[in-house]
């Protein structure tokens, strides 16, 4: 079996840390079962550009538990966990081409060694290997049933190519389930984000003024979790209803430059391009704090804030301090890439459950419909989403009413007034 990781020794840490996640996982676990009696994705080879965690090592058993083959890359070069590479290669006989901290050519190599074991499906997050596919190797989509999209930014990325014409297959938005974005997004990122700030930093959050940039379901999280712990949260957004709803959530809301100049600790988490740049760094206070939560490392203008530095120094491990000349110095966390994932270790599985049970029913469902599928994205088929969240309380013991029949039909009725 071809892989590329970084040590191979690290694989039994790696088994007892994935064995840890899958405790947490209790929806997959049943899907797994399942797969595992049923078989329904033999013959399949997926491929998939994941952060390599130990919730995404349990996704990878619990397709080759439905008989699928199974390849598995990094989806950035900075939160592979190395032991979960190790364990997944060793114990699960996952090819893995991952390696924390690689270089660029090193990850697009990884990719391509992904789309060498030639996937009916490509499963994504942050769209580097559909896109990479799309650019490199066009006449592969032939080959390729689906795709799926675990993230808000990717699945911009493919809409984008949907609407220009571009995009060669179907693609599933896994990112757009109910049960993937409104927990995974504002929980998971919501509390990993902060966990990834304090891991870096041990900083108090009480009493700290921190501005959180994008109002999203990420932000909201992260917002909703900083006033948890005590800090003063500033929300900068361009939306106007999610700047009102910000407002009416009881936050501070106001423009980016008066947010530069007031906080201490400022987390991006729009998607977009150089939220935090040169004329916010020259009005920051001495000490600011910088962490972003996007998917990629765009939203810091990191070369200009190096550009306006005289050094720039490594003070801790995740955080670099940049001195500028008036002798204020600015604080930049993980290179600015995904703080949750760089500095800590990604949502917590509780959360990954329900995304990842998302993207292995999609794979099941792909197997059955995508003769049927056009060139789009589409979104999750409403009956798995309802079914992973009834499964969710089930596991957690919890029981809900059904409607009466009398409710039903007055639900469906039209009749029926004062
Ligand atoms: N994205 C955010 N957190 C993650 C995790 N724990 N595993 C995989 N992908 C993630």
């Amino acid at each position: 079996m071809d892989y590329h990781i970084a040590d191979p020794g690290l694989a039994e840490e790696g088994r007892m840390r994935i064995e840890w996640a899958e405790r947490d996982m209790p929806v997959l676990r049943l899907i797994r079962e399942r797969f595992s009696r049923e078989k329904p994705l033999q013959g399949m080879r997926v491929g998939a550009c994941l952060h390599v965690t130990t919730e995404t090592a349990n996704l990878m058993i619990t397709l080759k538990a439905g008989g699928a083959e199974v390849a598995l890359c990094a989806s950035n070069p900075l939160s592979t966990q190395d032991d979960v590479a190790a364990s997944l290669v060793r114990h699960h006989g996952v090819p893995v081409f991952a390696i924390r901290g690689e270089d660029k050519e090193t990850y697009y190599s990884h990719i391509n060694a992904v789309l060498d074991t030639r996937p009916h499906v490509t499963m994504d997050d942050g769209a580097d290997l559909i896109s990479t596919l799309h650019a490199e190797r066009k006449e592969q989509a032939k080959e390729v049933w689906a795709g799926a999209e675990e993230t808000t930014t990717g699945v911009i990325r493919l809409r984008a190519m949907a609407e220009a014409g571009v995009l060669l297959y179907p693609v599933i938005a896994v990112n757009n389930a109910l049960t993937k974005h409104l927990f995974d997004n504002r929980f998971g990122t919501g509390q990993s984000t902060l966990d990834g700030i304090l891991r870096a930093t041990n900083v108090l959050l009480a009493g700290r003024r921190v501005a959180v940039f994008g109002f999203g379901m990420c932000g909201r999280g992260v917002a909703s979790r900083a006033r948890g712990l005590g800090a003063l949260v500033t929300v900068v957004e361009t939306d106007p209803l999610r700047a009102l709803e910000a407002v009416m959530e009881g936050f501070q809301v106001t423009t980016s430059l008066e947010a530069a100049a007031s906080c201490d600790l400022f987390i991006t988490v729009t998607g977009d391009i150089h939220v935090l740049r040169k004329e916010h760094f020259q009005v920051m206070r001495d000490g600011a704090i910088l962490a972003n939560s996007g998917h990629f490392n765009v939203e810091i203008d990191i070369p200009a804030l190096e550009e306006m530095s005289r050094s720039r120094r490594r003070v801790r491990d995740n955080v670099e301090e940049f001195l500028l000349p008036d002798g204020r110095r600015i604080y930049l966390l993980a290179e600015g890439r995904l703080v949750n994932l760089a500095a800590a270790e990604g949502h917590p599985a509780s959360v990954m459950d329900m995304s990842f049970a998302n993207q292995a029913l999609c794979v099941e469902y792909v197997k059955g419909a995508h003769a049927t599928l056009d060139r789009v994205v589409y979104d999750v088929p409403e009956e798995l989403d309802r079914e992973i969240a009834r499964l969710k309380l089930a596991s957690m013991g919890i029981r809900i009413d059904s409607l009466t029949p009398e409710q039903e039909e007055y639900l469906s009725s039209w009749e029926m007034g004062t």
